[in-house]
């Protein structure tokens, strides 16, 4: 086990304010959600002004990232892209396995270890769960102190969408006390799609809030995020009717039908018109509700909805980028550089 590895496990089970892979969000602990808020907040105010963004991309000019994305992939790879290229970081990429050794029959393993030789950071998606952590455990047998981050495993988890979603609660309630006490609901494939899933483990951070999935008996949310929100103290309800519970929602996270998983066309059996927001819903809604989305889209918002001031997914896909930032900035340990900066600056 590689020294930051272990450091990594001793904090993750105690809370900490560091981290090294990110791997699974249950890691993440209030303080920490806090933290990451403030630095997005920070390289978003400095990318403002024109010195504020090329001593940014001093930041971390001598660190080169990998992108390996062999799922398709618009927002997340180009928000970490971007992400990168803000602090300076050189970026390589995969997109597709056909174009990398692996169909000449590399492993997978050996793929990952030759990233290791290059980069200082490998960003990740797969069509499979488990490739992140098996690629992070790779890295702890080589002794490799590479840094693993999920960018999107299988219909399993998607942790810096969690991440960039809570940026986005906690901005949308900044003036209204925060994500606390607030009603969630959680609307669309709650099964098979990995945002709503990676969202639910962050919710513990947060006192008094109750999540409300929306959902059609066979995509509804699965027991394993049902369990740990009960063991977490989390509250829930379950409805396959929206205009039951629209009414009462500060937030509602919609998803898509995640149809690339499906066995026999079962997305199709689906009424979507029970699943969807449109001028309608709007009508029912808080006036000061937000509607979120991890987009793509499908039918499930109408467009129409773009212009109301809830619409907050676009907003959200900006606010990916300055997430991703600002786990960047805390795997390289770079947060006290970020607000030297910030001080010299503003001075
Ligand atoms: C999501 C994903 O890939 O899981 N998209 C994203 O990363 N913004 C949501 C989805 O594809 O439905």
């Amino acid at each position: 086990m590689t020294r930051e590895v272990a450091q990594e496990q001793r904090e993750q089970s105690s809370g900490s304010t560091t981290f090294f892979h990110v791997i699974d969000p249950r890691v993440f602990k209030r303080e920490l959600l806090d933290e990451l808020c403030d630095l997005a907040d920070c390289v978003r105010m400095l990318s403002k002004c024109s010195t504020g963004a090329r001593l940014l991309q001093d930041l971390a000019s001598n660190r080169r990232a990998m992108l390996y994305f062999t799922q398709p992939s618009t927002r997340t790879f180009l928000s970490f892209n971007n992400a990168c290229h803000i602090l300076g970081i050189r970026t390589s990429e995969i997109r597709d396995r056909s174009t990398s050794s692996e169909v000449k029959g590399e492993s997978f393993e050996d793929a990952i270890r030759t990233f290791s030789s290059y980069v200082d950071v490998i960003i990740m998606r797969s069509q499979e769960p488990g490739r992140a952590t098996q690629a992070a455990r790779m890295m702890d047998v080589i002794k490799r102190p590479v840094p693993i981050i999920n960018a999107g495993s299988g219909s399993d988890q998607h942790p810096t969408q969690a991440l960039l979603d809570i940026y986005t609660l906690n901005r949308s309630f900044s003036q209204r006390g925060g994500i606390d006490g607030k009603v969630i609901g959680m609307m669309g494939d709650l099964r098979r799609g990995r945002t709503a899933r990676s969202l639910c483990y962050l919710m513990k951070n947060y006192f008094n809030v109750r999540l409300v999935f929306i959902a059609p008996n066979i995509f509804s949310m699965r027991d394993d995020v049902k369990a740990h929100l009960k063991e977490q103290g989390t509250s829930f309800v379950e409805t396959k009717c929206l205009s039951e519970v629209i009414q009462e929602l500060d937030a509602l996270y919609v998803t898509r039908m995640q149809s690339e998983w499906d066995q026999q066309d079962e997305s199709n059996d689906v009424d979507l018109n029970q699943y969807t927001v449109d001028k309608n819903q709007l009508k029912m809604m808080k006036s000061d509700a937000i509607i979120m989305h991890p987009l793509p889209r499908g039918p499930e918002i109408d467009p129409v909805v773009d212009i109301d001031p809830r619409a907050m997914y676009w907003r959200q896909e900006r606010n990916g980028m300055w997430m991703r930032v600002a786990v960047l900035l805390k795997i390289f340990q770079l947060e006290e550089a970020l607000y030297e900066l910030k001080s010299t600056l503003v001075s």
